[in-house]
């Protein structure tokens, strides 16, 4: 099986470049997914840099770019991929090491939309009570695991890093609009009503459509948008 892995140290190289490896199948075998196939490339030449953890789909840190495409290594089978399996690093992110990217304005943008519960009242003495109904609307919404994927994957993040919030964060915030217990609506969409924290979304979808956990982003920006049409009338 061969494969075209992007390969740059910024501190020592003067440009990326793609390098060739090839894994026969006697080494592939018992290899099912794209991480198998990248961890006996690393015993191979230990100099490869990638990120890994959880293996499951969970942790989210082996996202990169899969043939053209973001996705999650430990959840893409080798044989849905066709050759050379061409590697890169989640675009439009500062590379650190080959498939190593910086994610600091990833995670600015996601503490910027205040990712936990707001509710300024006295402490209760019970636990914050919420019907089955109420606790559904979170469905869909939660379940991110923060792997970058989507927002690497959107152009208009990769022209406004610093102002745009980004598919991951902004169903985020929409999380939070939608969690019956959090106290903040008001101060929340005062936050995002902004031309370029929400308004730069263009409907691209690219978000959705390569989000390894089957969320629905721009869903979630389509339900922050109505909030704020609803607030306006
Ligand atoms: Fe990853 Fe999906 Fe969360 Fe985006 S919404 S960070 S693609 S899990
Ligand atoms: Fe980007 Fe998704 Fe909007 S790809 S432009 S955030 S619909």
């Amino acid at each position: 099986m061969r494969f075209r892995i992007y390969r740059y140290r910024p501190e020592e190289d003067s440009a990326p470049v793609l390098q060739d490896y090839v894994l026969t199948p006697e080494v592939l075998d018992g290899a099912v997914m794209l991480l198998d196939a990248l961890m006996l490339l690393k015993a191979q030449d230990e100099t490869l840099g990638f990120r890994r953890s959880c293996r499951e789909g969970v942790c989210g840190s082996d996202a990169m770019n899969i043939n053209g495409r973001n996705g999650l290594a430990c959840i893409t089978p080798l044989k849905d991929l066709r050759e050379p399996i061409t590697l890169r690093p989640l675009p439009g992110m500062p590379v650190i090491r080959d498939l190593v990217v910086d994610l600091s304005g990833f995670y600015r943008q996601y503490r910027a939309v205040r990712p936990w519960l707001i509710d300024e009242g006295p402490e209760p003495e019970i636990e914050r009570p919420q019907s089955p109904a109420e606790r559904d609307r979170l469905d869909g919404l939660y379940e991110c695991i923060l792997c970058a994927c989507c927002t690497t994957s959107c152009p208009s993040f990769w022209w406004n890093p610093e102002r745009f919030l980004g598919p991951a964060a902004l169903l985020q915030a929409y999380r939070f609009v939608t969690d019956s217990r959090d106290k903040a609506l008001g101060v929340r969409l005062d936050d995002l009503e902004d031309p370029y924290r929400l308004y730069r979304c263009h409907s691209i979808m690219n978000c959705t459509d390569v989000c390894p956990k089957g969320l629905d982003p721009a869903r979630a920006i389509s339900g922050i948008r109505a909030l704020l049409a609803r607030r306006r009338l």
